[in-house]
């Protein structure tokens, strides 16, 4: 699939949400390991985002067991360290391996306040510490109706982008998670998704430079199955998808790791 996307590997990223303890986390991960073959990884890379509480326990056994996945979280502060109560260092998670860190995630933007100034200093803090920040962008319902979709989406990529080097932006990695698609059972067609993720390709190139618009992987996020999977891997601005629910049980996270493994 690579010679399709100009050598960028595709990446599927398994986001846990608030699911799994340290025991689940275990059990999903040894589960997974047990199932996933050399070849399922040939053309793929396949990151899971555990809550912070696990990320010790499925570092210990990824590593120690071999299993070809890289370890992600789903958020951090801004700052390495200091009186904020409740909070994770970019610096703590950096320590136990992590390669990815989701930043703005629609829940975190809506539930928690993240803003686009906050998702900027974010990505910077993960970057600081050699870590590959997944950006999520994405319109609400109401938005796309209003036909505002690549206003809402050029706004978030240029507040989250601002100030950072051109070979930084290219490193990145974005996700195209419409809201209205995240847990609802209803993805983006993949027509759409992938419209949308050339577009801020497009930005990209025309924001910072042909070279990064090259390099920056760009993933599609809202009910993603091992259904729909495949469909949205053929397209060749799609470069990975970030998968909420579908990724929590080993069978069925391998599923969607096969079916786009194959296209
Ligand atoms: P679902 O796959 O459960 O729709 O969640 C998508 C998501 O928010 C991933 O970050």
């Amino acid at each position: 699939m690579s010679h399709e996307r100009d050598g960028r590997r595709f990446l599927l990223s398994g986001n846990w949400k608030m699911h799994h303890d340290h025991i689940e986390a275990l059990h999903m991960v040894r589960d997974l390991g047990l199932r996933m073959k050399p070849d399922d990884v040939a053309d793929v890379d396949v990151s899971v985002h555990p809550p912070f509480t696990d990320i010790r326990t499925v570092q210990s056994l990824v590593e120690g067991e071999g299993i070809p996945v890289v370890l992600g979280a789903q958020h951090c502060s801004d700052q390495d360290r200091g009186p904020f109560t409740g909070e994770v260092s970019p610096q703590m998670l950096a320590r136990l391996a992590v390669r990815y860190v989701l930043v703005g995630h629609s829940e975190r933007r809506q539930l928690f306040g993240m803003t686009d100034a906050t998702v900027a200093s974010t990505i910077k803090a993960v970057l600081r510490h050699g870590m590959t920040p997944i950006c999520c962008v994405g319109e609400s319902a109401d938005e796309r109706v209003a036909g505002r979709t690549e206003a809402r989406l050029r706004d978030q990529l240029l507040g989250a982008i601002e100030g950072l080097e051109p070979e930084q932006v290219g490193g990145m990695v974005l996700a195209y998670e419409p809201l209205w698609a995240i847990g609802s059972g209803t993805p983006a067609t993949p027509v759409d998704a992938a419209d949308a993720c050339a577009y801020l390709r497009g930005l990209v190139a025309s924001e910072v430079g042909p070279e990064p618009a090259r390099a920056i992987r760009v993933q599609y996020g809202g009910s993603v199955t091992a259904d729909n999977a495949a469909e949205m891997a053929s397209e060749p601005d799609v470069d990975g998808l970030l998968v909420g629910g579908a990724s929590l049980d080993a069978a069925s996270f391998l599923d969607i790791l096969r079916a786009v493994a194959g296209c």
